[in-house]
């Protein structure tokens, strides 16, 4: 309506101008305005026509005008043009009516574009604001649920029952991260901790430098096996802080060869000097740069240890091999060359190889023992054995040796001392350890045996009143060959084994020795065997 209302303005204002041409004085003058009227008809670009009163045309502007006028005063549309029709008021002559016809497009087209446009523009921020409304929800939800995931929270769950499918594809979308993200944190998490158990547990020092020289971790092993907290250490330059210089040299060298690096080396940890195996394994990225080198110490000096002990070992064998064998040989040759026609001097050189004979054979037996119970699938025959019975066949055994010294052996009163054990082998432990006191006590001396039950654990004591053990001797005596008095040892027949084997044989019963001694007063071994767990009561 407001566009119809503004066309008939347009036209209304028009007449106007018109009107005011053609009738200045209340007279329509026709002639001699008509040039004006079609340059106002030109620039409008509308045409002018008049009819008078009998309704027939007098003069147009331009193009084809009908002949006569049917149409009323008023606007008219016809077709694509509007048709505006005023009766101009002659004073004296009759009136006569211009009509004015336009195109529509110029005047109502015109409103029609504008009003599109306006139409639009609301349209558009009405549907904009939908929009914004239908979105913005899922969409900061969608944002707090980023944020949450970045935070490390998984607990956000975006609706899968939307029906909007950009959103239900943004929410499903969101759900699959939120999933993926939690596995992958769960699998990261996993790693780590694997990652880091097995660098703890490893067993081994290990410190990992980065590419540009500085300590980023150290393990407990490390610390532990260097006697450093090294908490100094972590992001410092490894040339500052590594206290080897071996082993900067090796991580230096490694940094240059690019080249995994194994060397064995000795390094002073306070007053011990420890055998290690160290090696410099460099961390390579895709264009062959070092990413960071890890250094690992595998701590062998107890491996060296024993291939020395080992070394020893065969030296003490053969050492002690070698002076029976050699007397052997030697009263052997002697008496080829001559001695076998002197009677008295074959018998005593007979007897003297058995002796040498008779040691070589216990060394051997002990020897073939030791290596049987030092054998890793060594297993005790375990049954329920009074100590104190085995006890008393041992001293039966060896009451004539130690009447052969004038030394008293007496059982002590005791306990019976009910364990689970091997009889067998408690049997080697007492007749070791009776033994022994019976060859380290002087003549007419004596030695006491007892067992001493208690609750959960029985005692074997053995006493002497013999020639005692130094201290600091005393863990020595446990080693395979050590001797307090070399010859004096010898001269009583051991072998050097005997404490050895009772040593072994003890801890296979998860048992415990104690020593107590005194120089020249005597020495006392007392064996702790636990009782199975069926005879505590
Ligand atoms: N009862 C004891 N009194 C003094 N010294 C002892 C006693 N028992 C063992 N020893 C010392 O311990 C060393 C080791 O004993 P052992 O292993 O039985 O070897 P062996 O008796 O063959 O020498 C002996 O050589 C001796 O010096
Ligand atoms: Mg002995």
């Amino acid at each position: 309506m407001a566009l119809l209302h503004d066309d008939l303005r347009t036209m209304n204002t028009r007449a106007n101008s018109v009107e005011s041409i053609v009738v200045p004085h209340g007279q329509v003058l026709a002639a001699e305005n008509k040039s004006v009227v079609s340059q106002f008809a030109q620039k409008e670009r509308i045409q002018i026509a008049f009819y008078n009163e009998n309704r027939k045309l007098i003069f147009a502007t331009a193009g084809k005008e009908k002949n006569t006028l049917d149409q009323m005063d008023g606007m008219h549309q016809s077709g694509d043009s509007l048709i505006y029709i005023k009766t101009l008021k002659n004073d004296s002559r009759p009136d006569v009516s211009l009509k004015i016809t336009g195109p529509k497009t110029t005047i109502v087209g015109l409103n029609l574009v504008y009003f599109f446009f306006v139409a639009l523009g609301i349209a558009v921020l009405a549907y904009r604001d939908y929009l914004v409304r239908s979105y913005s929800r899922p969409i900061r939800f969608a944002a707090r649920m980023g944020e949450n995931l970045l935070e490390g929270s998984y607990n956000m769950i975006a609706s899968d029952s939307v029906k909007r499918e950009s959103i239900l594809r943004l929410n499903l979308a969101m759900n699959r991260i939120s999933d993926a993200m939690h596995e992958l944190h769960r699998s990261y998490t996993r790693q780590q901790d694997s990652m880091s158990t097995l660098i703890e547990n490893i067993g081994n020092g290990l410190i990992f430098i980065d590419g540009v020289g500085r300590i980023n971790y150290v393990n407990q092993t490390f610390k532990e096996d260097f006697q450093t907290s090294a908490s100094h250490w972590e992001l410092a330059d490894y040339h500052e802080v590594v206290p080897y210089e071996e082993v900067r040299e090796l991580i230096d060298e490694a940094f240059e060869t690019k080249e995994k690096l194994v060397r064995q080396l000795q390094l002073s940890v306070h007053i011990e000097r420890k055998h290690f195996d160290v090696s410099c394994a460099p961390v390579l990225n895709k264009h062959n740069k070092v990413r960071g080198i890890v250094v690992v110490f595998h701590d062998i000096t107890a491996i060296k240890k024993l291939e020395n002990t080992r070394k020893d070992f065969v030296a003490n064998v053969s050492h002690e091999l070698r002076t029976p064998v050699t007397s052997l040989v030697g009263f052997a040759e002697t008496l080829i060359d001559g001695a076998i026609d002197d009677k008295e001097l074959r018998d005593q050189f007979l007897h003297i190889m058995l002796h040498e004979g008779r040691r070589l054979q216990s060394l051997i037996t002990d020897l073939l023992e030791l290596s049987k119970i030092e054998r890793e699938h060594f297993k005790l025959q375990l049954s329920q054995v009074s100590l104190s019975n085995v006890l008393d066949s041992v001293l039966f055994m060896l009451k004539g040796k130690a009447e052969a010294k004038k030394i008293r052996l007496s059982h002590l009163q005791g306990n019976e001392g009910l364990i689970m054990g091997d009889a067998f082998r408690i049997r080697q432990i007492m007749i070791n350890l009776i033994t022994n006191a019976i060859s380290y006590t002087p003549e007419n001396g004596t030695v006491s045996v007892s067992i001493h039950e208690r609750k959960q654990e029985a005692d074997f004591i053995v006493a002497d009143n013999g020639m005692g053990i130094e201290k600091d001797q005393i863990p020595r005596i446990f080693e395979r060959f050590y001797r307090v008095d070399k010859a004096r040892s010898r001269d009583s027949g051991g072998t050097g084994l005997g404490l050895a084997i009772v040593k072994h044989l003890v801890e296979a019963h998860g048992g415990r020795i104690h020593v107590d001694s005194e120089l020249g007063k005597g020495s006392t071994f007392t064996i702790t065997f636990k009782k199975s767990p069926s005879l505590i009561g």
